[in-house]
């Protein structure tokens, strides 16, 4: 282990009162909504009329705000997959891939190898750990409440959708700055404020489109990654404070390359990318938007850092700079044509002036 890692898992290690505490905070069980809040079981009486109900309203929903949620699902869909990430970073060198292409997997931990049950002894003992496992168990509800109402609108292709799933997951995720604890934690940081826009833009559009069920459903979501978000965003304001040299040099790392959505390994993407940015549920505007609030909430522009570190901070305001600008020169979309597999139909789907579904 380099001794720079050793130093970060040492800070760390420091924070972990404070991640005690928060993690007591956010992850109380009085926020555990179930799937069956929102949707019944299928044998359940009502569940005709609101299998009903859903069709109906999944109907009125344009093929931009349908592609928002598949994609939406499929990202959720991979979550549990990524915490394993994160778990592995607790305080671990290695790489994601080979956790996944190599079961049993033994990791280099703390300078001594380990066995995945000794690493799961390891999450639990450490309050990052209890986390990381209470965070990806909320995440794993997020999946099953999306597919439970994708599973009742007839205009989508179920089984295209569980393939791309497959796929996704099969293929593993790398979010490019594995061997960087910290950049490891900041990028869920920057993830659970881009799926809060994401999920409450959708969340929004239902409530406009008269989609009370999605409404509801993209809503409990929203909510619940803003309250993850609680969590990762204050982290990274201590992890800065305990280390702001380190800290900007991971960050300036992690922004540089654009800050990719989890899902971007996913088979049809772009497509994804191109409605949500439609829908207006998230595209650069809003990245932006989370950009600029994490440059806020650690303080970036006000770090006393010198050399390197001085040169990152330059480096990440400059960058936003550039971005601010090309978001306010972006303009709406007002015509799109894409192919996507997800929806029923043969033919391109243009995403038209108000979002309405022409398939021509
Ligand atoms: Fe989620
Ligand atoms: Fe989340």
């Amino acid at each position: 282990m380099s001794n720079e890692t050793a130093n970060k898992i040492e800070v760390l290690d420091s924070l972990e009162p404070f991640i005690d505490k928060q993690t007591s905070l956010l992850l109380r069980p009085h926020s555990d909504w179930q799937v069956q809040d929102f949707i019944p079981d299928a044998s359940a009486l009502q569940f005709p009329f609101v299998a009903e109900e859903i069709r109906a309203e999944a109907l009125r929903l344009p093929a931009s705000v349908l592609i928002d949620v598949i994609g939406n699902t499929i990202t959720e869909d991979g979550l549990p997959i990524f915490m394993y990430l994160v778990g592995m970073y607790i305080g671990a060198t290695g790489s994601y891939k080979d956790f996944i292409k190599n079961p049993p997997v033994t990791v280099d931990q703390l300078g001594k190898t380990i066995s995945t049950e000794e690493f799961t002894d390891l999450m639990g003992s450490k309050a990052l750990g209890r986390w990381t496992l209470g965070w990806g168990a909320q995440e794993n509800r997020h999946g099953k409440l999306s597919n439970r109402y994708l599973d009742l609108i007839p205009q989508i292709n179920k089984r295209e959708i569980a393939r791309t799933v497959q796929k996704y997951i099969g293929a593993g995720f790398n979010p490019g700055v594995s061997d960087d604890i910290y950049a490891t934690l900041f990028y869920p940081g920057w993830q659970e404020l881009a799926t809060q826009h994401s999920h409450s833009g959708v969340s929004w559009l239902g409530h406009q489109l008269g989609a009370p069920y999605l409404h509801r459903i993209a809503g409990a979501m929203g909510e619940e990654e803003g309250r993850h978000a609680l969590f990762y965003v204050p982290l990274g304001r201590e992890i800065f404070k305990a280390d702001p040299a380190g800290a900007i040099l991971s960050f300036a790392r992690l922004v540089r390359d654009r800050v990719t959505m989890a899902g971007v390994e996913m088979e049809g993407f772009d497509m994804f990318a191109a409605a949500s940015s439609f829908s207006g549920v998230y595209g650069i505007r809003e990245y932006v938007a989370v950009f600029g609030r994490l440059i806020k909430e650690w303080n970036i522009e006000g770090l006393p850092v010198s050399g390197d570190a001085a040169k990152a901070q330059e480096q990440i305001l400059r960058l936003h700079t550039i971005l601010l600008r090309k978001a306010n020169r972006a303009q709406t979309i007002e015509n799109k044509t894409i192919e996507s597999p997800w929806i029923n139909t043969q033919s391109q789907i243009v995403l038209a002036g108000k979002g309405e579904l022409v398939a021509g």
